[in-house]
């Protein structure tokens, strides 16, 4: 019998006693609501402009709703923060959050709606927003220094329906995962410093067609090169992809007529030449065995005489 060892016994009032002992221990046992936080009965916690520089502690673990937003957070703890599976909505806008990875949100799997606006992001890894399988609405936006977001970073998120990178510091962004996303009805890019090179021509492309809505379209525009400044990405992919796919232009049959006529004159030339060279070999050959001939008679002459 299990209770009849006195060792695991002893375990076990042991145990009991260090837990009754330091209170509150890990965030897996607590069951209060966070100071400076409000908590109801629908597992809300509303903790949002109360000056928090770190994480709220104690939170209940069954906690669906997190709002943090108008705090000082510059970080979100992954440990921290995946101990709350149950959550569905996050709200972190308005910190000054730098940097989440993959394991941020590595527990989330019930996340629907994430809220990341106004915050320090320098770039977006791959897979940050991987194990998020359930999120259907994202927003990222009014993050000055944010100039770089990986290719890859939204390819899992197949349930994924509005997604807002509006007034960002991008200035360019492969879409090709984004536009294979099935659920994706709904991209904001408005407000970014566009580059418009060749590296965008895909977004310019997508953009065009009528299918899907991008947020504040006219003014998803241009910042360089300066003579595309201002013009709106959606009516340029036609413009980039004669620029980016050259085929021959009329600039092209000039250059190849120029370069005909030059090898036909310098044939020209270089025949007349030769010609003129064999004429005076010719000529030479010709003098010379006139000469020899005209010094043989005058011999035969002297001989003969
Ligand atoms: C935005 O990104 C560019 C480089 O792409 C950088 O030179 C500039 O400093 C960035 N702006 C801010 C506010 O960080
Ligand atoms: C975008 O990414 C895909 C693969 O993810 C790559 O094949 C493609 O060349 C990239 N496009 C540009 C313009 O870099």
């Amino acid at each position: 019998m299990l209770f009849a060892n006195p060792l695991v016994t002893q375990c076990r009032i042991f145990i009991v006693l260090v837990l009754c002992w330091r209170g509150a221990p890990s965030p897996a046992l607590s069951a209060g609501c966070p100071e400076r936080c409000v908590c109801d009965e629908q597992l809300v916690v509303q903790c949002s402009g109360q000056r928090l520089s770190t994480f709220p502690t104690n939170l209940p673990l069954a906690t669906r709703q997190l709002i943090i937003s108008n705090n000082n957070m510059d970080e979100l703890p992954a440990l921290q923060l995946n101990y709350l599976s149950d959550l569905v909505y996050l709200d972190c806008s308005s910190n000054s959050i730098r940097e989440i990875s993959e394991s941020t949100f590595g527990n989330l799997r019930k996340l629907v709606y994430l809220d990341l606006s106004y915050n320090m992001f320098v770039k977006i890894e791959d897979q940050t927003f991987g194990p998020l399988a359930s999120l259907v609405m994202l927003r990222l936006t009014d993050n000055p220094l944010l100039s770089e977001i990986h290719p890859s970073a939204f390819v899992e998120n197949v349930a994924l329906q509005v997604l807002d990178l509006s007034r960002n510091n991008l200035t360019m962004h492969n879409v090709t995962s984004l536009i294979t996303l099935p659920a994706l009805r709904s991209l904001g890019l408005s407000g970014n410093p566009w580059n418009c090179a060749c590296e965008i021509e895909d977004l310019c492309l997508w953009m065009q067609k009528d299918t899907f809505r991008f947020q504040d379209e006219g003014q998803t525009v241009c910042e360089g090169p300066p003579d595309l400044r201002g013009l709106r990405l959606a009516e340029l992919g036609l413009h980039l992809r004669t620029q980016c796919h050259p085929s021959l232009g009329h600039q092209d049959y000039l250059f190849f007529i120029a370069i005909g006529f030059v090898i036909f004159a310098a044939g020209t030339v270089l025949a007349w030449l030769t010609g003129v060279v064999m004429v005076l070999f010719e000529r030479y050959v010709k003098r010379e065995n006139g000469e020899l001939d005209s010094e043989r008679e005058e011999v035969k002459e002297e001989a003969g005489g």
